[in-house]
């Protein structure tokens, strides 16, 4: 895929064009969407009158809705905010991925400031969002996107935009994570720890982009341009969720000391290169992603010289998310823009031509033949379960059909170059 370009100096310059504002001013905000995050905004800032922020435009799509605001405080044109140039800057909330690209690239290419929340729409085209603020001036933040209130994104590119790091490894998805706590908590299966985190308000109705692990994908891609400068489509990245799990899956976990969480897992490998999974693995006491549970994130930074940060936080809901909206328009009012620091010197290379050892439980045989594991060190006929290694690229190219049959991956954290007889069989079958 393309990947923007950077110059030294272009990056900066796109910081410059923001200049920070007087204190007693207050900033003029158009809010476009006021759903969960938007209403959570408009809420934070009700209650917080001296925040230099007013919600003076506010567009939504549905006219025959009822809403918590008199219908004065509506219109339904966004056309009509991205041209009122007497706003400062733009919020755009809505949960429609290809008409929030239209709204933020339209906004960036007319220079504006805009923050941003979504997500989906960012990991499809963060490339193109940051080239347009290279060339059209404009700023585009985004920190409630990835982990709700943790400021994950501020931290890696402002804090950590000097240092390499080694590791980055986090719950980003409170819904997957809540169902894994109660499942362990109960003793449940999956299905009624589904139906709770939903009756609770922990669960979409549609799970499937929580529990098949896209939401924590889209995020493992923003991270990884943040966090190494490499710029990744979302189909790149292995994402494995957990509508396959079982109860037996847990009590297998436990019997090792260990528990089961949806982990996003991006490392530096030993020849700089940098891989990206977002799958289930096992989980022990010594990570502090151990105690992350029920619908909280959290995010473990392994940087070279620093070592070990641990941030841990609500990543959803109106107000924790309405939280990292407001610190984004509090960034924009100082002047700051993203640097993407690690995105200036030529990015690592993004490795797919490993073997990761996973567990994998099946009732479907075949599953195991076409996974083709290099190496099996454990098998338990009566549990229906492997452990052992596969190739990466057998992981992604069969995906699909793993969650076609229900089965559950889970990755043990170990991760090796491929062997030459393994990518030779790979090169072999891609070839047919
Ligand atoms: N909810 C969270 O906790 C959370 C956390 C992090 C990130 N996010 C991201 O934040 C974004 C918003 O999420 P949400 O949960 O607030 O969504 P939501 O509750 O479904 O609300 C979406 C809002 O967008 C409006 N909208 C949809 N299409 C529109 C269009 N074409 N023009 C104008 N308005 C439009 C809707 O209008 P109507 O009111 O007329 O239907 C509604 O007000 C999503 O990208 C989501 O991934 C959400």
């Amino acid at each position: 895929m393309s990947k923007p370009t950077f110059t030294k100096s272009a990056l900066p310059q796109a910081a410059a064009s923001v200049s920070s504002t007087p204190a007693a001013q207050v900033w003029q905000v158009g809010l476009i969407g006021f759903g969960c995050v938007g209403q959570g905004l408009y809420d934070i800032l009700q209650q917080q009158p001296n925040a230099s922020f007013a919600i003076s435009r506010i567009v939504v799509k549905n006219p025959t809705k009822e809403r918590i605001l008199p219908a004065e405080r509506f219109e339904f044109d966004v056309d009509a905010l991205l041209a009122d140039d007497s706003l400062d800057v733009l919020v755009e909330v809505i949960d429609d991925a290809e008409e929030a690209f239209r709204v933020v690239a339209e906004a960036l290419r007319r220079g504006r400031r805009v923050v941003t929340a979504n997500k989906a729409m960012l990991s499809r085209h963060l490339p193109k969002l940051v080239q347009l603020q290279r060339e059209g001036r404009g700023t585009l933040l985004y920190e409630a996107a990835v982990c709700g209130s943790i400021p994950v994104i501020r931290t890696l590119d402002a804090y950590f935009g000097a240092e390499p790091l080694r590791r980055l490894t986090g719950i980003l998805n409170g819904s997957s994570n809540y169902v894994l706590t109660r499942m362990g908590e109960q003793d449940s299966e999956y299905a009624p720890a589904l139906a709770e985190a939903q009756a609770k308000g922990f669960a979409e109705t549609d799970p499937s982009l929580d529990m098949g692990a896209f939401d924590p994908r889209s995020k493992a891609v923003l991270l990884a341009a943040h966090a190494y400068g490499t710029f990744l489509q979302p189909e790149q990245v292995l994402n494995l969720g957990i509508e396959g799990i079982s109860a037996v899956d847990i009590a297998f976990a436990t019997s090792q000391g260990q528990k089961i969480k949806v982990v996003a897992g991006l490392q530096r490998l030993p020849d700089g290169r940098v891989t990206v999974l977002v799958t289930p693995q096992f989980v022990g006491p010594e990570s502090p992603l151990y105690t992350v549970d029920h619908e909280f994130n959290g995010v473990v930074i392994e940087a070279d010289f620093a070592g070990e940060q641990f941030l841990r936080g609500r990543g959803a809901g109106g107000h924790p998310t309405g939280s990292a909206v407001l610190a984004d328009l509090a960034a924009l009012r100082q002047g700051y823009a993203y640097h993407y620091p690690k995105a200036t010197a030529p990015a690592p290379e993004y490795a797919s031509d490993l073997e990761v050892e996973i567990y994998l439980r099946t009732d479907e045989d075949r599953l195991v033949d076409v996974l083709d594991f290099s190496e099996i060190s454990e098998e338990a006929d009566e549990d229906e379960y492997v452990v052992g290694y596969v190739a990466l690229e057998n992981l992604v190219r069969h995906r699909d059909l793993l969650r076609k049959y229900g089965a559950f991956v889970v990755r043990t954290g170990r991760l090796r170059p491929i062997s030459t007889a393994v990518a030779a069989a790979l090169i072999e079958e891609e070839s047919l």
